[in-house]
């Protein structure tokens, strides 16, 4: 129906898996790549030389094309130390309150440096470079284009798909409020930002026809089965990115704790988060955020929280703590099938069909 993303990328089903920073690995991306779809790699925490391995590895996989991600931000941070002060105090206690040995630490660096992962992006030159958080400079742009690189912004409003259909990204993805992990949002706070994808997809094209009315538009947001996906095509999509659906793959990173609690996970349960990492994301409600909940003021942002938390995020997985583990997922979180990638993009494909099928 709208092939102009499919043909583009060389790609032959309308389906991409989500980058997700910490979850997806070369195994997870070149499984759904050689399945037909788009396999991403989340590079958003990965330093330069990491991000290089992974392409490298997800290509000795795979000879079709791969996405990788990264998050738009400052190269370098400065947190208020007496909030980071207050955190290590706050984690620390925690910590050993509920008998993890790890502790906190300062880190040499609080996040890799965005200018660094663009340079080893435009090296390792994947099909399709992602960007979520913020918005490219023209020039950095212009340098991924000239290229060949398919870039494509992640929008959670109509005024950000402007923003980088103005700009001249390649394609948007929407993120609807439903979306399991971080929130990509730039240009509003992210509470305002919560659009529910069957709003936000005909609001986003609308907005992209203004100044880019042939740029693709892709869905993402609690869409975990083929049904799904034909109705985000059938409001306009160009494709769906589908990230909770894969975490429940033998191929993905996720822990096996976090792999456990998502077929459980009750839709009420699946909430906005900011005490992992100071930024909202998605995920389940459990111990750690009803401990954590009420201190959000006195914590420091992103990326602080974020390499704060990392010991005890480590810690808890190794433990088989899911409850002091940040398990990122969508709304839908509970459809997730444990699935090897090659044979869940196959039963995705099986109902798009059967769902087209259905309404003719
Ligand atoms: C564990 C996890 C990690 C994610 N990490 C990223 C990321 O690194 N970059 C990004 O653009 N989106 C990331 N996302 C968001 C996805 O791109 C997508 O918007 C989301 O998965 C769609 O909702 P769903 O999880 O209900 O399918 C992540 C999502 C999850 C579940």
């Amino acid at each position: 129906m709208h092939a102009s993303f499919v043909r583009r990328v060389g790609i032959v089903h309308p389906l991409i898996q989500a980058p997700m920073a910490g979850a997806t690995t070369p195994a997870l991306a070149a499984a759904v790549s050689e399945a037909g779809g788009l396999g991403s790699l989340g590079a958003g925490y990965l330093e330069p030389e990491a991000i290089l391995a992974q392409a490298a590895d997800t290509r000795a996989l795979t000879r079709r094309p791969f996405g990788v991600n990264l998050f738009v931000l400052p190269d370098d941070f400065e947190p208020d130390m007496a909030a980071v002060a207050r955190a290590r105090a706050r984690l620390d206690a925690l910590m050993e309150r509920e008998g993890i040995e790890a502790r906190t630490q300062l880190p040499a660096r609080w996040a890799p440096r965005f200018s660094d992962q663009l340079a080893a992006l435009r090296e390792a030159r994947p099909a399709v470079a992602s960007f979520a958080f913020g918005l490219l400079s023209p020039a950095q742009l212009r340098e991924l284009q000239a290229l060949g690189i398919v870039v494509v912004g992640t929008a959670t409003t109509a005024a950000e798909t402007r923003a980088w259909a103005e700009l001249g990204a390649d394609a948007v993805c929407v993120q609807g409020a439903e979306a399991g992990g971080h929130r990509g949002t730039f240009l509003h706070a992210p509470d305002e930002a919560m659009v529910g994808l069957f709003a936000l997809l005909p609001l986003a094209l609308r907005a992209a026809a203004e100044c880019a009315p042939d740029m693709p538009v892709i869905a993402a947001g609690g869409i975990m089965d083929g049904r799904a996906m034909l109705a985000a095509e059938v409001l306009g999509a160009a494709a769906s990115q589908l990230g909770t659906a894969f975490l429940g793959c033998p191929e993905s990173a996720a822990a096996a704790a976090w792999k456990r609690d998502l077929p459980a996970a009750e839709d009420h349960r699946v909430t906005t988060i900011r005490s992992f990492s100071g930024r909202a994301a998605r995920g389940l409600r459990n111990r750690y955020v009803e401990a954590m909940e009420g201190a959000m003021a006195e914590l420091p942002g992103y990326p602080a929280l974020n390499a704060l938390t990392a010991p005890l995020r480590r810690a808890a997985a190794q433990a088989g703590r899911g409850d002091l583990l940040s398990e990122w997922c969508g709304q839908a979180a509970a459809l997730v099938r444990d699935l090897p990638a090659a044979e869940l993009v196959a039963v995705l494909m099986d109902e798009y069909g059967a769902a087209a099928r259905a309404l003719e």
